[in-house]
């Protein structure tokens, strides 16, 4: 790596805005890690699952709060140089994004001591900046100093669309485009309406709608104002 400055780079905004592919495009040519910190809600509702927590849509909170020191979420680095999600060691990346999960997560993902405890988890990972972040909450509450915010944003019929053909890459032969549509509106509403840091813009971050941008033009949009950023940092 050259002189620069090493910043912590934060992406916020809605459920598959397309966040997770710009930021980790992103890390990956600047030689940053990446964090989805998405993934971390989702395996732990992925435990939650497992170990029947939950009856119906109806979250036993009191036995989560018990057993959350038997969580464990940490990201593995595999041999083709992909980091996979891991529960207590296991690889869990497919699972925590099937439709099971995804229905659930925004539950779990309000529990106030679940978010505390994840929180302190993703600030000690970005402790030493050279951070990629994405999330809902990551330019307000886990690095409201980050040198570099985006908020990204895309309309709920682009975000499903996309959200719908990744399950079908990945196989799911059952859930249809309304299905998916449905779950985009309703975690939309659950994430910016709970009580508990709901999904906010941070004052300072740059928007970006990408409903009619190709990956191509998302990357050159964000190395320009990381390169922007950059030159500010080394102004001052
Ligand atoms: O980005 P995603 O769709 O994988 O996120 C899954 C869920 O976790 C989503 O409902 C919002 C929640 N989430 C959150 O509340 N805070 C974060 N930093 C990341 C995700």
């Amino acid at each position: 790596m050259d002189n620069k400055p090493l910043i912590t780079i934060a992406f916020d905004g809605f459920s598959s805005s397309g966040k997770s592919t710009m930021a980790k495009s992103l890390a990956k040519r600047i030689g940053y890690a990446y964090i989805d910190t998405g993934a971390m809600y989702r395996a732990v509702t992925l435990y939650c699952i497992e170990h029947n927590l939950f009856d119906g849509q109806k979250l036993d909170t009191e036995e989560l709060k018990r057993q959350m020191p038997d969580i464990r979420i940490t990201f593995q680095v595999e041999k083709d140089g992909k980091s996979v999600t891991c529960l207590n060691g296991r690889n869990v990346e497919k699972e925590i994004r099937m439709m099971p999960v995804s229905s659930k997560v925004s539950i779990v993902a309000a529990v106030p001591f679940v978010r505390h405890a994840l929180v302190r988890q993703q600030q000690e990972m970005g402790k030493n900046k050279g951070i990629v972040m994405d999330g809902r909450d990551i330019g307000t509450v886990v690095f409201p100093d980050a040198e570099m915010k985006v908020y990204v944003n895309a309309s709920p019929e682009t975000r499903a669309r996309r959200r719908y053909d990744e399950l079908k890459a990945k196989g799911d032969t059952t859930t249809t485009y309304e299905d998916v549509y449905k779950n985009v509106c309703e975690r939309d509403y659950i994430d910016s309406h709970r009580e508990e840091t709901p999904l906010r813009k941070a004052d300072d971050a740059i928007e970006l709608d990408n409903s009619d941008m190709t990956i191509e033009e998302q990357d050159k949009w964000l190395m320009g104002l990381y390169e922007r950023t950059i030159s500010n940092l080394k102004r001052q």
